[in-house]
């Protein structure tokens, strides 16, 4: 657990960690904690914080013109020294209680029930799809939040509309759809593709739907080279599918029941690369750089004028300005 000199704890993920930061603001710790199968490992992956929490900035900005998001500061006098970097002051929102996942292949949990059923969520597919496959079209395959030790459950749209009525339902599918095809165009110019990820969204105070969570990381999203892409068999990612495949290896000794049991340094190492990789590949930046003035942040030129370019220094100790443009047309509640 992370000890902070202020702000009381709210509440612990299995990596994060959620203190109270004033007013109707949090300050979201993510920790090196890693998890599979729902469980978290007693060993730590150096950095992967600071991965986490990088990239999301790098994407809040990134995408903050499909849809507002949660983000406050990443940086300056909101944010307590012992955790600069791997931090965030975010809005807090009455979180929705569904994960929003987007796939463009098929792979993982979407793999396994087209195998069983031809469908994912309720969502009939081509026949003869293999593993790995690119789908015709990226699909909304939503599921339940599981309370702490249980497994989302996949939930067809229909159940979905009844968990949010149906206005949100849309709305959140269709953010969810546009965020996921800017994050996949993105990944594209950097020679990777984003197979599938988990969005988290919740109600803002003025009672808009506002993207939240960690946005189009490795733990929330898979990656794959686009070049050594090969539909058919199961692709190597940037996320924890390293630590899984070890972990369900007969020689870690794990019975599937006991407490996970510590990561090989090897492991750690080779886990800690992946996330350093994925994080220099889609920003383009180095975490030795991180954090730092985020006006110095390379930013499209397009971009330039709205988060803050070369061109546009402002003072890094003062809270971040996030813009919250107005949401597109397609995307306001129908
Ligand atoms: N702006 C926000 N306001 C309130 N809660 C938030 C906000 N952003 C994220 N959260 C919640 O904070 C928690 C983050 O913790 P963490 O990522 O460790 O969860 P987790 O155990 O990994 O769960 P999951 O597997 O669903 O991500 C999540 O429960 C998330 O829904
Ligand atoms: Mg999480």
């Amino acid at each position: 657990m992370t000890p902070l000199p202020t702000g009381r704890r709210l509440a612990s993920g299995k990596v994060r960690d959620l203190y109270a930061a004033g007013g109707d603001r949090l300050l979201v710790v993510a920790s090196d904690r890693i998890s599979a199968f729902e469980r978290v490992f007693p060993t730590h992956v150096p950095d992967k914080g600071r991965v986490l929490t990088a990239m999301s900035v790098f994407w809040f900005r990134e995408l903050a013109d499909v849809l507002p998001n949660h983000l406050v500061a990443w940086d300056g006098p909101l944010v307590p020294a012992p955790v600069r970097g791997r931090a965030l002051v975010v809005e807090r929102l009455d979180m929705l209680p569904v994960e929003a996942v987007v796939r463009g292949y098929l792979t993982g949990r979407g793999y396994s029930d087209y195998r069983r059923s031809g469908e994912v969520c309720g969502l009939a597919l081509p026949p003869g799809l293999t593993e790995s496959a690119r789908l015709p079209e990226p699909i909304f395959t939503p599921s339940t939040k599981a309370k702490p030790g249980d497994k989302d459950e996949n939930i067809d749209f229909d159940t979905f509309v009844s968990v949010l009525g149906r206005a949100l339902a849309e709305e959140v599918r269709e953010a969810s759809l546009e965020l996921y095809r800017r994050g996949a165009a993105h990944a594209a110019e950097q020679g990777l593709l984003l197979a599938d990820t988990k969005f988290e969204f919740g109600i803002g105070a003025t009672g808009g739907l506002v993207l939240a969570d960690e946005v189009l990381t490795p733990d929330s999203a898979r990656y794959w080279l686009a070049d050594g892409h090969q539909p058919g068999v199961p692709q190597a990612s940037f996320d924890k599918q390293h630590v899984r495949d070890w972990l369900v290896d007969p020689a870690s000794g794990w019975d599937c029941v006991s407490p996970l049991p510590p990561l090989p340094p090897e492991v750690v190492t080779a886990t800690r690369d992946r996330y350093l990789e994925a994080y220099h590949r889609i920003t383009g930046l180095s975490l030795a750089d991180w954090p730092r003035d985020p006006a110095d942040l390379r930013q499209p030129a397009s971009r330039l004028g709205q988060c803050g370019g070369a061109g546009d220094r402002r003072d890094p100790h003062r809270e971040q300005d996030v813009h919250r443009p107005r949401r597109p047309a397609a995307l306001q509640p129908r």
